[in-house]
């Protein structure tokens, strides 16, 4: 949830040299923003600092991120004909191996690998980059389900690749990230984003997590890959999941929105969610979606000490 990102100004300092995918394919700097909030904040996980585009870029894209407007791909994919082939995908992350390799021998918590699901990496591929209405997308998915089914299962297996070399290099968890999946109908999530799910979980070797935007809409096809966890966003009821939802581990859901508000407020809101979900000895705290860039260390930390300090 962007735990470390330019809302600190250790990570903003680091930008001035270099440039965010620098940053991402330099394991000795990935491995040093990793470590940011675990000094900075005092959470009990690290995440890895990287980006679910590294795949995509993997795969041939020709990615940039460009100053207030994300991602951006220059040779977005558009038909059957280019499909990339996954094959090397691997070795071409190995930056990304390297930096888990040194973060297990510097950190003192466990850390989280990650990877974006294949519909998301698939939407990013097929727009060029961020989308509000996903219209190429949905358009090749409603004329030739069958090749963008192909396009999905290129995915997945580079996914599985790169899951893979994460396991060897020592991730102690795993972490899916299907952000734009809420915008398909919930037959659609089943036909293009469950089917990878599986195939995914079912080779992880570590505990896995499930992200997707509004979660609690899709419960019951995130159950089929029989996931270790959800997460949630804020529009979630987690006690009403939990008994849903028994023997899963259940992640989220502070409203990121809360730290904008004063310090006493994230308290109070930090004192319900724990309120609601007492004793539960499967519910990871969380924030509901990223951290923005204008939001204060100061309310993140807050964040964190209310959660450790509660009783
Ligand atoms: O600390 C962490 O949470 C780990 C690192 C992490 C980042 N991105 C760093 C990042 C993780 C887990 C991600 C996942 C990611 N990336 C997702 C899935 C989760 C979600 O947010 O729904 C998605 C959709 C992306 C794609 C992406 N990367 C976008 C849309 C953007 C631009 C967003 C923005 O705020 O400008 C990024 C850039 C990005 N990824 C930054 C960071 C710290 C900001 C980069 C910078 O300008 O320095």
């Amino acid at each position: 949830m962007r735990q470390a990102g330019r809302y600190m100004p250790e990570y903003r300092q680091l930008r001035k040299k270099y440039s965010f995918l620098e940053l991402c394919h330099t394991p000795q700097i990935a491995e040093e923003v990793t470590h940011l909030p675990i000094k900075i904040l005092g959470v009990d996980v690290a995440i890895l600092f990287s980006d679910i585009l590294v795949v995509p870029e993997a795969l041939g894209m020709q990615l940039h991120f460009d100053e207030g407007k994300g991602p951006i791909i220059d040779n977005p994919v558009s038909s059957e004909k280019e499909i990339p082939n996954p094959t090397g995908c691997q070795e071409r992350l190995s930056f990304v191996f390297e930096a888990i390799t040194r973060l297990k021998k510097s950190l003192e918590v466990p850390l989280i690998g990650f990877a974006g699901a294949p519909f998301t990496l698939a939407s990013y591929m097929i727009e060029g980059g961020s989308s509000k209405e996903f219209k190429k997308t949905k358009e090749w998915m409603s004329k030739s389900p069958e090749t963008f089914k192909k396009l999905i299962e290129v995915l997945t297996s580079a996914t599985i690749s790169y899951l893979e070399g994460q396991q060897e290099a020592g991730i102690d968890a795993f972490q899916l990230f299907d952000s734009w999946a809420n915008s398909l109908s919930y037959d659609q999530f089943e036909e293009f984003c469950v089917p990878s799910y599986q195939k995914i979980v079912e080779k992880s070797k570590v505990p896995t997590i499930l992200f997707c935007k509004e979660a609690s809409s899709f419960v019951s096809g995130l159950m089929k890959a029989k996931p270790q966890g959800i997460s949630f966003d804020e529009k979630a009821d987690m006690k009403s999941l939990r008994k849903k939802l028994p023997q899963t581990a259940l992640q989220g859901n502070l409203d990121p929105e809360i730290l904008y508000q004063p310090l006493k407020t994230i308290e109070e809101s930090v004192k319900r969610l724990l309120d609601d979900m007492r004793g539960d000895p499967g519910f990871i705290v969380n924030l509901g979606h990223g951290i923005k860039p204008n939001m204060s260390v100061e309310a993140v930390k807050t964040f964190v000490e209310s959660v450790k300090g509660y009783s």
